[in-house]
């Protein structure tokens, strides 16, 4: 009974100790020297001192933090911690500038005790939450404007045509997509949206790599066929796996293989987006797409800049 107080009432100081105020010391009398922080699959263990790292760091962010531990649960050497911290956002934080807003994230720790210090701890919280709470992600409440209204802008702006494709267990799968856009150079990333009702999108789901093939002025009927629910658009067709294994058709002025990175929930659409694993382009002009029609570049007039 005293270890279950001691062990609690440790946590509580030594938590309110570095996190509340600061004095990072307060952890190297409870972690061992070997202890291991883990954050789940997507993120990389941390030891004591780059945890003390992550600690200033938020800290930096949110100099008022404050850390309320709202239940702790006890079974032998493990400890289950549920928290809540709050403070306001105005350092940089994950890259997001200071927005000023009030930050609140809930989560729960398990801690692994061997002998008087925590050798492991298990962390979780409520990331949508933070996102949220930082602006990254708006849940919006605002009516929707008309959709035809939306869709007369669109026809406003220009785009190319692409070829969108996938391997999919040694059968290749494509649609047109004219929303492709650059995100970085360095490093290169590019994103597309697909509908989820398109058939390839199961494909693109499984897939790890995707081709981007920016379809060239003399290819109208590749951007009819994939645009189109045929049931082998590749038949007519010709094309040849990249050395990422994704389908890159014969003819286009420039292709592209993305390894991709995230599937995005938006709207009816997902947005994949990869960074760039190889790259092609020659001089052919590109197919232009306005306003619900198609148009080869090359006869238009450049003007002066
Ligand atoms: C010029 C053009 C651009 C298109 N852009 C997109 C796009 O960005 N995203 C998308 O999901 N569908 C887009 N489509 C529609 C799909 O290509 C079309 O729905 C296709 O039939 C989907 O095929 P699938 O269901 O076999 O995958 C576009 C069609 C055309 C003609």
């Amino acid at each position: 009974m005293t270890r279950t107080l001691d062990r609690t009432a440790r946590i509580r100081s030594a938590w309110q100790a570095a996190w509340d105020q600061g004095r990072l010391e307060a952890l190297d009398e409870l972690l061992s020297p070997g202890y291991v922080r883990r954050r789940g699959p997507a993120a990389a263990p941390q030891d004591r001192e780059q945890f003390k790292d992550s600690v200033r760091a938020v800290r930096r962010a949110f100099p008022d933090l404050r850390t309320e531990i709202e239940e702790i649960v006890e079974d032998g050497e493990r400890l289950a911690i549920r928290w809540r911290s709050t403070g306001r956002h105005t350092g940089d934080f994950l890259g997001v500038p200071p927005t000023g807003r009030p930050v609140e994230v809930s989560g729960a720790t398990f801690s692994r005790f061997d002998g008087a210090a925590v050798a492991e701890e298990w962390v979780t919280f409520d990331s949508r939450q933070l996102l949220e709470a930082l602006g990254i992600v708006t849940t919006t409440k605002e009516a929707a404007v008309e959709a035809d209204l939306v869709r007369g802008v669109h026809r406003k702006f220009i785009t190319g045509v692409t070829v969108v494709t996938c391997d999919d267990d040694g059968k290749p799968r494509g649609l047109a997509v004219n929303a492709f856009a650059s995100i970085s150079l360095d490093p290169p990333m590019v994103l597309v949206c697909v509908q989820r009702s398109s058939t390839t999108h199961p494909a693109l789901h499984r897939a790890t790599h995707l081709g981007i093939n920016i379809l060239a002025a003399d290819q109208l009927d590749v951007a009819r066929t994939f645009a189109s629910k045929a049931d082998d658009k590749f038949a007519p067709h010709p094309w040849t796996p990249g050395g990422h294994g994704a389908p890159l058709l014969d003819g286009c002025c420039a292709q592209l293989e993305v390894e991709i990175g995230e599937r995005l929930e938006a709207g009816s659409h997902t947005v994949f987006t990869g960074r760039v694993v190889s790259a092609r382009h020659d001089d052919l002009a590109p197919l232009v797409y306005s306003g619900g029609g198609f148009f080869d570049i090359s006869q238009t007039a450049p003007l002066p800049w």
